[in-house]
């Protein structure tokens, strides 16, 4: 006990003098000077055992935890990302342009209902079949406006419109992606300050009807695509649809929680379309591959069938098996 207070005289002196008062009164009363350190003792091991109880009940919880792996934990940051427009993507359908078709398969000029099943047929199987779908200027219009500043309104370009991917044969894809445009280039960080407009018209007389008029659609990042997702929100037409976009930024947690993390950056830019890999394209590359090396033949509804010209999986080509 001395040398723990040797920093300060006055306390290693008071201590030496009450040392010597418990050396006076061991004299008078022989056994005490035992008595007090049997208490302190035992109470220092009950102590030490309570901290140690405590210190291996949390010890065990902790690894208890850590052993479960579990992977719902929910951390939410806000405010540190940047709130940024997102893309658009929208599928509809009855997307065959009557003039293109007529161009491309002969057989289709001056088309009448009862052609409807041999051009089912084709859309099921025939290759590029981008190039006979609707032009993207022709169906979507856009308009973005600053209600504050009454003269400042903007649309997007041809190649802020593009047809991207397909859920043939029913819908054809198109993406509204502000990359590459001028004025959304300096705005894009301010979504607040912009009212987006986006007119779909399908031309009657320039398309073919094949099913119910509808839009399927969601919004994405400008990095990635929807492509092989199924949009949750349906449209109708006639309707006036209004959103307000929130964005929300998910992480992953690193090992030991199992959340299987995958860094699609480093997969690069999909071959098709300048975005990022997502979980749902990869699954769909991955069948693809399969389907190639066992039959030959590309999968009907690989999200971008529009866009090659491959044998596609019929039941013809890969046998009913
Ligand atoms: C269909 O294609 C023709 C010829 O390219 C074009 O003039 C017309 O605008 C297109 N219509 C639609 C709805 O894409």
């Amino acid at each position: 006990m001395a040398s723990r207070h040797k920093g300060t005289m006055r306390v290693s002196r008071a201590f030496r003098e009450e040392s010597n008062i418990s050396s006076d009164s061991e004299e008078k009363h022989p056994g005490r000077r035992l008595q007090h350190p049997d208490v302190f003792s035992a109470l220092r091991i009950l102590v030490s055992l309570a901290l140690t109880a405590c210190f291996l009940y949390q010890s065990l919880g902790t690894l208890r935890l850590y052993l479960m792996y579990p992977t719902t934990m929910d951390a939410s940051t806000e405010g540190l990302e940047t709130l940024k427009f997102p893309a658009v993507s929208i599928c509809i359908t009855n997307w065959v342009n009557k003039t293109l078709l007529c161009v491309k398969y002969r057989q289709f000029c001056n088309f009448e209902p009862s052609m409807i099943p041999q051009l089912r047929a084709l859309l099921n199987s025939a290759g590029n079949l981008g190039e006979i779908a609707a032009r993207p200027k022709r169906i979507i219009e856009t308009n973005f406006e600053d209600p504050s500043l009454y003269y400042y309104r903007f649309v997007y370009e041809d190649e802020q419109i593009q047809q991207t991917f397909s859920r043939l044969p029913k819908y054809m894809c198109y993406t509204l992606n502000w990359r590459g445009n001028s004025e959304m280039d300096s705005y894009h960080e301010y979504p607040p300050l912009f009212e987006f407009s986006m007119y779909i018209q399908w031309r009657t007389d320039q398309i073919i009807v094949l099913d119910d008029f509808e839009v399927t659609m969601d919004f994405h990042s400008v990095f990635v695509l929807s492509a092989g997702e199924v949009h949750t929100m349906i449209l109708k037409p006639n309707g006036n649809y209004e959103y307000n976009t929130e964005q929300s930024v998910t992480r992953l947690l690193p090992p030991p929680y199992d959340t299987k993390c995958m860094d699609y950056e480093r997969l690069g830019e999909h071959p098709l379309y300048p975005a990022f890999m997502t979980q749902t394209l990869c699954s769909y590359e991955c069948q693809r591959q399969i389907t190639r090396d066992m039959c030959n033949c590309t999968p009907t509804g690989y999200p971008f069938r529009n866009k090659l010209s491959e044998n596609v999986c019929t039941e013809q080509v890969t046998g009913k098996t």
